[in-house]
């Protein structure tokens, strides 16, 4: 067991700044060849100081040392560029020195230009919303084969899902291991109360409503999880040849924007109404009763639109808001779902497709179909995190930048 060791932890109280103080950037700046100054607040780089008592390569993190007693009034007292061993050298008020490489602060330039360049390039790529109309524009197609075989198709096909939240994969095979194929290469599938693998198909006295054969209205899968799976992938095995089973699709925050911009009351209600989900039930030996309390739209620190709650079948006859909030929520939530119908689009899948969509920005649906002995529609679906397609792709992108480099062996 984890035995912490007191004295390190006696934090002291820390040293605060004066109130005058705190309203101070206290920006130090760093002359750069050919470029525009580069500038850093002082606590920033006292607290990123690269150093072995600072900081430890072998994990790539900070040591916690400095924070048992901080000194937000740390000042710097000298600072000078060595331009032979392009290092910015800092002496501290605190007795400390520092030495930080030019490559390294360029990297991490507080500049706007540079923020935005590692939000777009780093964090993640840029959404780019759509309307049903524009879908057919935005609409590419991934082959099976080259992302089992290819880190670049790889690459390609997980850019355009973060990018557009869907990307249509063709010709899988019609065989039960497609996902778990796709989940790999990816990192790993992500399992939830209905297993990892889940076949979509009309089941009598089926216990979830997706398992009828009956329409399915737009909706965002599990919205009664905290954490909700991130991308959906459905494997279609066998289609209906009725002429119904067709996919419904819509950016739903599109449909934000356009709700934030012409409806901003509705909006408003729909971002601060909280929310009960539900679902209730069993799948084999499982018993389970899962609530998740939240609004439709739930915005980031930002303002933008990080994850839409959205599912008529469950959400929850509980509705545990004041009874003035609750008529003004209905009001918002009919212009949402019109929008969404509005804004939606509709094509077909045939088997050996894997439609994969982003699950906390679309909403998705099918028309309802009949099926008879002879013909049965099956879907398999499964679920991969964003975290974990994130990463792969920084990590895909950091090893194709490495290999394209001139540098590289
Ligand atoms: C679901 C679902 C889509 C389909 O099961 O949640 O969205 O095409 N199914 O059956
Ligand atoms: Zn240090
Ligand atoms: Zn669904």
């Amino acid at each position: 067991m984890f035995q912490a060791d007191r004295r390190d932890l006696s934090c002291q109280p820390s040293k605060l700044a004066s109130p005058q103080e705190q309203d101070q950037p206290r920006l130090v700046q760093v002359p750069d060849a050919d470029r525009q100054d580069m500038q850093f607040p002082d606590i920033w780089l006292r607290d990123n100081c690269r150093c072995k008592e600072c900081y430890l390569p072998q994990t790539l993190s900070r040591l916690p040392q400095l924070w048992n007693h901080l000194d937000t009034s740390v000042r710097v007292l000298r600072q000078s560029v060595d331009l032979d061993q392009e290092v910015l050298c800092v002496e501290w008020s605190d007795g400390h020195a520092s030495q930080y490489p030019l490559s390294w602060l360029r990297e991490r330039d507080f500049s706007s230009a540079n923020r935005q360049r590692y939000l777009r390039d780093f964090y993640r790529p840029e959404q780019k919303l759509w309307s049903g109309l524009d879908f057919e524009h935005m609409r590419q197609m991934f082959y099976y084969q080259e992302l089992i075989t290819c880190d670049s198709a790889l690459q390609q096909w997980l850019h355009h899902l973060a990018v557009f939240g869907v990307a249509l994969v063709k010709e899988a095979p019609l065989d039960m291991d497609v996902l778990r194929s796709l989940s790999n290469r990816v990192g790993f599938m992500r399992r939830t109360t209905y297993g990892e693998e889940f076949s979509v198909r009309a089941q009598p006295g089926a216990s979830n409503y997706a398992y009828l054969a009956a329409p399915l209205p737009l909706h965002t899968d599990m919205p009664y999880f905290e954490y909700l799976p991130g991308v959906t992938m459905l494997h279609t095995l066998e289609q209906s040849a009725s002429p119904g089973g067709v996919n419904l699709l819509a950016d739903a925050f599109y449909v934000v924007e356009v709700m934030r911009e012409r409806y901003s009351e509705q909006f408003r209600v729909l971002c601060q109404t909280p929310v009960d989900w539900a679902d209730i039930g069993s799948d084999g030996d499982l018993h389970f009763h899962n609530i998740w309390r939240a609004p439709v739209i739930n915005l980031d620190a930002e303002g933008r639109c990080v994850r839409i709650n959205h599912s008529i079948p469950q959400r929850d006859s509980h509705f545990s808001v004041p009874v003035e909030q609750v008529r003004p929520w209905y009001e918002a939530m009919a212009t949402f779902v019109g929008l969404a119908h509005e804004h939606s689009c509709r094509f077909k899948t045939t088997p050996g497709d894997v439609l994969t969509f982003d699950n906390l920005r679309l909403v998705h649906g099918r028309t309802g179909y009949d099926d008879t002995d002879r013909n049965v529609r099956h879907i398999l679906g499964a679920f991969v995190d964003w975290d974990i397609v994130y990463s792969r792709l920084r990590v895909l992108r950091s090893a194709s930048a490495t290999s394209s480099s001139p540098d590289a062996p």
